[in-house]
């Protein structure tokens, strides 16, 4: 039975959440990344994801300058990357450098792997979307990589800044 409940705490029950890093290159020709829980697959032929990316991010600004972007999903050994990517604009920082996240260059965009992640897609921004505080970016995919090591597993978020390694399917 469904009881009305505030839209926090109702939102609060939908973990846990699959934890993505994006990543695209800014005006000063930065490589930039930002934790996102707001992300879905959106067409399988040919293969689309979409993003959310909020008014205040750096990201936002990077994302329309490169109109591409590679969207990593977290493994378990990246809980502390994720945090620092999540939590510090990359307006006055190289965030990548700054955390030492291992990365490789990405083979159809301008752009960069996570070499950690479990898997890593190079998306081409297709369409923008406005949404509330949120603007949407959906991204054709036109390179895929995984993980060499299939023991290798993603991160999910429980909410609350709790994150917990989830074995996926
Ligand atoms: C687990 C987690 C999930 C997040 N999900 C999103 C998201 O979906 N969209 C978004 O705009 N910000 C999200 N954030 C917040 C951004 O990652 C954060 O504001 C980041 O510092 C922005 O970096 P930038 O200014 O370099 O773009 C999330 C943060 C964490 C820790």
């Amino acid at each position: 039975m469904q009881v009305p409940a505030e839209y926090k705490d109702a939102l609060a029950r939908k973990y846990p959440e699959s934890i993505t890093i994006a990543i695209a290159k800014d005006a000063r020709g930065k490589h930039n990344p930002i934790s996102l829980g707001w992300f879905m697959n959106t067409s399988h032929e040919p293969p689309m994801f979409a993003i959310s990316i909020g008014l205040t991010r750096h990201s936002l600004s990077a994302l329309c300058e490169a109109g591409e972007f590679v969207l990593a999903f977290v493994s378990t050994t990246m809980t502390e990357d994720m945090l620092f990517h999540g939590t510090q604009s990359g307006r006055d920082m190289d965030k990548l450098a700054e955390a030492g996240t291992k990365t490789q260059p990405a083979t159809m965009i301008d752009s960069v792997l996570l070499s950690d992640a479990v898997a890593n897609f190079e998306c081409k921004v297709e369409s923008e979307h406005p949404t509330g505080d949120h603007v949407i970016f959906v991204g054709r995919v036109v390179a895929s990589h995984t993980n060499k090591d299939p023991s290798v597993r993603g991160l999910y978020t429980l909410g609350n800044e709790s994150f917990d390694g989830v074995v996926p399917g």
